[in-house]
């Protein structure tokens, strides 16, 4: 069984770098006491070198919520997946629908894919439908069809080097998850479409977390009847009370 991965996506949140700080520390504190999870945080750019640990920690690594598609040159306001490497990121987020929002398409984000690879860091790549037609079922078409073109330029070899995020974004910043049966569903299709694509072995291993309203008070539900292997938390990772209590609720989860 691998290591439950969390990841708390910051977005632009908080809005000072000493709330920023207080909030890293505070979860510094509580992963040196997870024995079966790992924990990820990603702040914005500016404010991951002082969130960052000091000391090599065993549960805690850095992630970024985005990176450019390009090594380097004349991109104004791009970050490129080296730089966060030298600052000591392992994670990027790529692909999440806001920015998918702002113009990014499947080609962006398989571009992006490549280029976080290419640094020798791990994409956490995010797929999600933006609503669901339970009577024809077409949202697996779109799923199936996003995940082909989000994952065009990866090979087989570097198809290990990835985690899925699974965001319906329908229920992202909503009040309720997606029902966790229903998520269950949905990542096993997921794995099918990626086994397709790829191989049965690398897609029976590929972490997929679930993303989207996920708290302390859903999280075991999502995680034992959704079988993910981790969650993509937004709001509830800067609710830092409820954020340690969510990693204590995983951590203690046996299955
Ligand atoms: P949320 O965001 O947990 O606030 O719904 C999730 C995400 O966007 O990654």
């Amino acid at each position: 069984m691998n290591k439950k991965l969390i990841i708390g996506n910051w977005k632009m949140n908080p809005p000072s770098i000493e709330e920023a700080v207080d909030i890293s520390n505070k979860i510094r504190i509580m992963a040196t006491d997870l024995k079966q999870t790992d924990v990820v945080i990603a702040p914005p750019y500016v404010f991951i070198t002082s969130t960052k640990p000091k000391d090599e920690q065993k549960n805690l690594f850095m992630g970024a919520q985005s990176a450019s598609a390009d090594a380097e040159g004349a991109h104004t306001g791009e970050v490129s997946a080296r730089m966060l490497g030298d600052i000591g990121v392992k994670y990027v987020i790529i692909g999440h629908s806001e920015q998918r929002e702002r113009g990014e398409t499947n080609e962006i984000v398989s571009k992006k894919i490549g280029a976080v690879l290419d640094a020798g860091l791990v994409p956490v790549v995010c797929v999600g439908e933006k609503s669901r037609d339970q009577e024809s079922g077409s949202h697996y078409d779109f799923l199936r069809d996003q995940i082909k073109q989000t994952f065009a330029n990866v090979t087989k070899k570097a198809s290990k080097d990835v985690v899925i995020a699974y965001e319906p974004i329908w229920a992202i910043g909503a009040t309720e998850p997606m029902a966790p049966d229903q998520i269950l569903e949905t990542t096993i299709f997921i794995r099918k479409v990626f086994s397709d694509l790829f191989d049965p072995k690398v897609a029976k291993k590929v972490p997929v977390l679930y993303g989207g309203s996920v708290n302390f008070k859903n999280a075991e539900s999502i995680m034992s009847v959704g079988k993910v292997d981790g969650l993509l938390v937004g709001r509830e990772s800067v609710n830092v009370t409820g954020f340690l209590e969510l990693l204590r609720v995983v951590d203690s989860l046996q299955y």
